[in-house]
């Protein structure tokens, strides 16, 4: 019988309900799927690629044909090189579409063999990003039924260390990265 190996690559900066619930969906209809994060240098992330790949598998321990990689490169040469068939991403909203359809029909014309499936996450994530995350938690509210707890819990500590950093405390500015979390930017 021919098993469906699929990837569902991402930023996940951090992963989120949302993230969660498709994975739950995407472990469902494939035989295999691997959650895999794009290390990309020209971002500045909130967490590390290493962060994000401890977080998405302590929320991802319990399915047990769910793994957890990272990339760089073409997502396409990455499928190819885990053997692939399909690739998973998810749609909110109609405001997603046009970039996701731009997305998978380029993947297509780069291989045609690999396939990509949409899948839609529960109505109750459809307004659900990270980058909303990110920014809610920046600008101190809630984001508890946004993101699991454990990750919840990592966007605290990075806030009240850069929160402290912002008041100037001596100490976090000895820290490699300032205290914020994030790489120093480089001098000029
Ligand atoms: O979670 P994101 O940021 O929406 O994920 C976007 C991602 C990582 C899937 C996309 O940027 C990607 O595939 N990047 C890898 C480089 C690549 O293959 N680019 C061509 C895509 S058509």
């Amino acid at each position: 019988m021919k098993r469906i190996k699929a990837i569902y690559p991402g930023s996940f900066d951090p992963p989120t309900n949302g993230h969660l619930d498709l994975i739950e969906r995407g472990s469902k209809i494939f035989d295999e799927l691997v959650v895999a994060i794009l290390r990309n240098p020209e971002k500045d992330p909130l967490f590390s690629v290493a962060d994000r790949r401890k977080m998405l598998e302590a929320m991802t321990a319990d399915f047990n044909n769910v793994s957890v990689d990272t990339f760089d490169g073409l997502t396409v040469d990455y499928a190819l090189r885990v053997e692939a068939q399909a690739l998973l991403r998810g749609i909110r909203a109609i405001s997603d579409y046009e970039y996701e359809l731009q997305m998978a029909l380029m993947n297509r014309k780069l291989r045609p063999t690999l396939e990509t499936v949409f899948m839609m996450p529960a109505e109750k994530y459809s307004y659900l990003s990270s980058r909303l995350v990110r920014e809610v938690a920046q600008l101190g509210g809630s984001i508890d039924c946004l993101v699991p707890e454990l990750v919840a819990q990592r966007v605290r500590e990075k806030m009240d260390v850069a929160h402290k950093f912002e008041k100037g405390e001596p100490s976090l500015d000895k820290m490699p990265s300032g205290g914020t979390g994030r790489p120093r930017k480089k001098k000029a």
